[in-house]
């Protein structure tokens, strides 16, 4: 098992090109099922979430081909075995999305119930009832969810509550289905205009893209292309944190500052002087230490939960007392007792961290829970005066290409070793 060390109090000074997006890359890998043809995805992030969605469509009859220069080459267009394993699906709870794709094309899979993570129970409830809607017959035993349809009919969905993945699952079965269907109260994040600029390319009729009325007319088959996936916003956006919460300056490159708003808003108040071209943000802090603000998460355009934790610790060691509200996820606080043995004054109420602001924290021993838990933990090591040392970091290689490369050109101490 790896761990990294960090030694803090550096302030981090440089210029940082933002990855492909995590959360973009996995529903269009998904969606290389729905074509007949081969596709080519460029900037495809180096990840352990991207090589568990290959391990899958390759236990299923895929193939690819990764070059070094983050292009993949795959083949999903003629799978031979329409089941998803219970021992990758338990590794990552995307893989949910492989289930709409299948159905439309294959008229049948079988797919292992993702069940609960550290931050929540996160059911796969609306999933399944939006598919039913859509005409498949759904059985769910022995840990596994059977769908079956000899066709999917188009039709109006409505969910009861706004959600990312099913929105795309449910986007993706869409596109082969007979007709037409429309999705009321659909999530709108980039990723998902990212998805369905993917299958627009790919030759599906998708049109309210990136509003909460999306609108499928079903097609015949789809066809291979050439893609470049979107930027990550959630790693640009710990970057920025990174400068912030050192004092430093930093330059992100590569990235859509507009899908990034709500985020760069709330740097801006954190004292941050901030500008934006097309695709770069820059962000100088200027030495000094950062305001306290105050954070409520919410369904995009509002401030994205995935990153709750590293605003939890830019205001552990801010000016001032604030609060941080946590909307989406039932637990998503594992980052707080952690925090805390910083000498971060946290206290949690409800879904509500309440935060005072202190001086200075200091490093500790640490363990890595979630993802994006563990980026805040880096960023509090990054802080901190002592070292820091960070167990379980497979969590964080789900979701950060290179950290601790992309960390050190920033001038930060930190390296990875094994136990
Ligand atoms: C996606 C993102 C994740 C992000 C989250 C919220 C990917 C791969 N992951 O996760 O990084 O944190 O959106 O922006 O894109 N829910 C149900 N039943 C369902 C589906 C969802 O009750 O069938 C609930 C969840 O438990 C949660 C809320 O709806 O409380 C929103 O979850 P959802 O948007 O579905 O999150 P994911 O798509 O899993």
């Amino acid at each position: 098992m790896y761990k990294l060390v960090i030694q803090g109090g550096n302030a981090l000074h440089g210029t940082i090109k933002t990855s492909g997006s995590k959360n973009s890359s996995l529903p269009i890998l998904f969606a290389s099922i729905l074509a007949d043809e081969p596709i080519t995805l460029t900037n495809t992030p180096h990840l352990s979430d991207i090589s568990t969605t290959l391990r899958l469509l390759m236990d299923m009859g895929g193939e690819f081909i990764l070059e070094s220069d983050n292009s993949l080459f795959i083949d999903s267009s003629k799978l031979t075995n329409l089941v998803a394993d219970y021992e990758l699906v338990k590794t990552m709870r995307a893989s949910i999305l492989v289930l709409g794709p299948m159905l439309a094309k294959y008229g049948e899979a079988k797919v292992s119930l993702p069940g609960g993570c550290a931050i929540g129970t996160r059911p796969v409830n609306l999933h399944l009832k939006a598919l039913e809607e859509l005409g498949a017959t759904i059985e769910v035993k022995n840990g596994y969810i059977y769908a079956k349809a000899k066709k999917l009919i188009g039709t109006e969905i409505c969910f009861n509550q706004v959600t990312v993945t099913a929105t795309e699952n449910i986007i993706m079965a869409a596109t082969l289905a007979q007709g037409t269907t429309t999705i009321n109260n659909a999530a709108q994040e980039p990723e998902i205009s990212d998805l369905c600029n993917c299958l627009n390319k790919m030759g599906a009729k998708i049109s309210g893209i990136g509003t909460s009325t999306v609108t499928i007319e079903g097609v015949k088959n789809l066809n291979g292309i050439t893609y470049s996936v979107c930027p990550d916003r959630i790693e640009a956006g710990t970057y920025l944190i990174a400068a912030a919460i050192t004092g430093g300056s930093i330059t992100v490159t590569n990235i859509h500052p507009q899908s990034m708003r709500s985020i760069i808003g709330k740097l801006i108040e954190t004292g941050a002087d901030i500008k934006t071209e097309k695709d770069t943000i820059t962000l100088d802090m200027k030495g000094k230490r950062p305001k306290a603000v105050n954070i409520k998460t919410g369904t995009y355009p509002n401030f994205p939960t995935d990153m709750q934790a590293q605003f939890t610790a830019l205001n552990s060691i801010a000016d001032g007392h604030s609060t941080i509200t946590e909307t989406i996820f039932e637990n998503r606080f594992m980052h707080i007792p952690e925090l805390s043995r910083m000498g971060a004054d946290l206290t949690l109420e409800g879904n509500t961290v309440v935060c005072k602001g202190v001086k200075s924290i200091t490093g500790a021993h640490l363990m890595a829970t979630d993802l994006r838990a563990s980026a805040s933990l880096v960023l509090a090591g990054l802080a901190a005066k002592n070292t820091t040392t960070i167990e379980r970091v497979y969590h964080l290689d789900r979701g950060y290409e290179t950290i601790e490369e992309k960390l050190k050109s920033l001038g930060a101490q930190i390296k990875r070793v094994q136990d």
